[in-house]
């Protein structure tokens, strides 16, 4: 018999605009997971509504969500690939969640505490409850595992104590579920000004877009930071130096990562032809993602139709849990 697969959940939000950060440190994770799990991978239409209630661009950005996801590898065969607010049972778990979970430690949350900081005008109720509307995306599955970044981890811990809770409180229903990642192959690509990674809200002329046209793909390689060169031979690398080859390690060939190796340590290196080839060589990667994006978007009855068969499957796996928490917790009246 078939051994039934391990689930993976994981939410992304939809604030458009991936780049080749995202790319290497999640998109490829999930890529791979896609494989090895049964995995529900959601747009987390819901969760921004805590802090962009103008709902204008909200379509535009799920759309573009799911279309750059899709392009960078992740099949909606299969997975299922669907958007928060399509499966009602989130908030019905949410709310049961809702009763567990303490004023105290919601507002001890570190992303609560920031966002009051920046917003402290709009400091509503699904703000504090964040946490626990993402714990429902999640063990909504039951799932095991859960693919996030760094900056998840205490609303994973979170999660955590929940599922425990209610297990606790009303029996045993859910796993508890723990951070995932193929740890080698998660890697940290480094912003073209040498200053930190790539990132959506810093220095977006340091940051390659998926989106980028061509001569904005190589305008910004070109401004890349570099210097003189090495005037000894065998030096080590600068930071921002190293920075580069780390990104040249992403798209170029070994030949070509070779050839500047050999130049730079024989001080022979002239960084401005390094970075026309770094640029050509990025071109040749995001080019043809940006088109298939750009197709996925012209094509809305496609979209419709994936967001619709991904509704399908997490609805399934979402009807069963809920059958399984309503007996649990005594709500089956008849
Ligand atoms: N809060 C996550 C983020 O900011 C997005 C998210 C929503 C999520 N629901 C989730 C992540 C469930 C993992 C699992 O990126």
């Amino acid at each position: 018999m078939e051994k039934k697969k391990e689930i993976v959940m994981s939410g992304i939000r939809p604030t458009g605009f991936l780049h080749l950060g995202n790319y290497f440190g999640a998109i490829r994770n999930y890529v791979k997971m896609q494989e090895e799990f049964e995995c529900f991978f959601m747009v987390a239409d819901l969760h921004s509504l805590t802090t962009h209630p103008d709902t204008k661009e909200l379509k535009a950005n799920v759309h573009r969500v799911l279309a750059e996801n899709i392009a960078c590898g992740l099949d909606p065969d299969k997975v299922a690939f669907y958007c928060q607010s399509h499966i009602h049972e989130t908030a019905e778990l949410y709310l049961y969640l809702n009763m567990m979970a303490y004023k105290g430690e919601l507002e001890k949350t570190t992303t609560f505490k920031d966002k009051v900081r920046q917003n402290p005008e709009n400091v509503n109720a699904g703000l504090l409850t964040y946490p626990v509307l993402q714990t429902a995306d999640i063990i909504l599955h039951r799932a095991k595992y859960v693919p996030v970044g760094k900056d998840q981890e205490q609303h994973l811990e979170m999660a955590r104590t929940f599922a425990n809770r209610f297990n606790h409180r009303y029996g045993d229903v859910f796993p508890e579920p723990q951070a995932f990642n193929y740890n080698q192959s998660l890697v940290k690509v480094p912003s073209l000004d040498g200053a930190g990674k790539m990132s959506k809200s810093e220095n977006q002329m340091a940051t390659l877009y998926l989106a980028d046209n061509d001569d904005m793909i190589r305008k910004k390689v070109m401004k890349a930071k570099t210097d003189s060169g090495p005037t000894e031979k065998n030096t080590p690398k600068p930071d921002y130096i190293e920075n580069i080859f780390l990104l040249m390690s992403l798209v170029c060939t070994p030949e070509t990562i070779q050839r500047f190796e050999e130049d730079y340590n024989s001080c022979t290196i002239r960084y401005g032809d390094l970075k026309k080839q770094l640029a050509e060589d990025m071109v040749n990667f995001i080019a043809p993602i940006r088109n298939k994006v750009d197709a996925i978007l012209q094509d809305e009855e496609g979209l419709k139709q994936i967001m619709q068969k991904g509704a399908e499957k997490a609805n399934k796996s979402a009807a069963e849990t809920m059958k399984q928490v309503r007996q649990a917790m005594g709500l089956n009246y008849f």
